[in-house]
């Protein structure tokens, strides 16, 4: 099974991408967790430009070839960050993320944090299909480094959970919703 991590976060010393690579190293060995191209390097969405640039072909593929994508974001200004609401819309035309198994988190060193950054992240996946199959802020204790954020049972439980979750919907996509198409 192909697990896609994907940050909304830029910097490399981001929590959250700390916490996608914490996923990664908790993941059993029949799940891989691959991280996504950098949604940096797409450039600003324009229906116009056809063909799309690689940059762009590469993340839709990327998601394309996941059976479920794990995305990690921060809240920026009470939304998802713009980067990040960029890089969604360049696959909304091509459908990538329609029916796609979707687990959001919000690494946050506040156990309230990212609430709303949640909530808009979650309907922007909803309006194009995607099943969000969990969505929770990850508490981070604060550590030396944020590229190295300490983990807390609660966010070990969390980061298990979405795994288990991810497993049970791929094995048993049927199991606690409606036939899929
Ligand atoms: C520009 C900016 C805006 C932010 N806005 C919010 C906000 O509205 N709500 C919130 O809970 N945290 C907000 N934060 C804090 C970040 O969400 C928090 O520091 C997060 O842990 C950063 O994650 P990262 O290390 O993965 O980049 C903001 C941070 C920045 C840089």
């Amino acid at each position: 099974m192909r697990v896609l991590a994907l940050s909304g976060s830029l910097p490399l010393a981001s929590s959250n991408r700390a916490l996608l690579r914490a996923l990664g190293a908790l993941a059993p060995d029949d799940v891989e967790v691959v991280a996504a191209p950098g949604i940096d390097s797409l450039p600003y969405f324009n229906p116009e430009v056809d063909p799309a640039p690689a940059s762009v072909d590469a993340f839709r593929s990327a998601i394309g070839d996941a059976d479920a994508v794990v995305l990690a974001s921060p809240e920026y200004a009470h939304s998802l960050p713009g980067a990040l609401k960029n890089a969604l819309d360049w696959v909304v035309g091509s459908g990538e993320l329609y029916d796609k198994a979707v687990v959001v988190l919000c690494g946050s060193p506040r156990p309230d944090g990212g609430v709303r950054g949640r909530a808009a992240l979650e309907q922007t996946l909803r309006a194009q299909g995607s099943r969000v199959l969990m969505s929770e802020t990850v508490p981070l204790a604060r550590g030396a480094e944020a590229s190295n954020p300490l983990l807390s049972e609660t966010a070990t439980r969390i980061l298990r959970e979405a795994l288990a979750r991810i497993q049970a919907d791929v094995v048993h996509p049927d199991v606690e919703g409606a036939p899929r198409p």
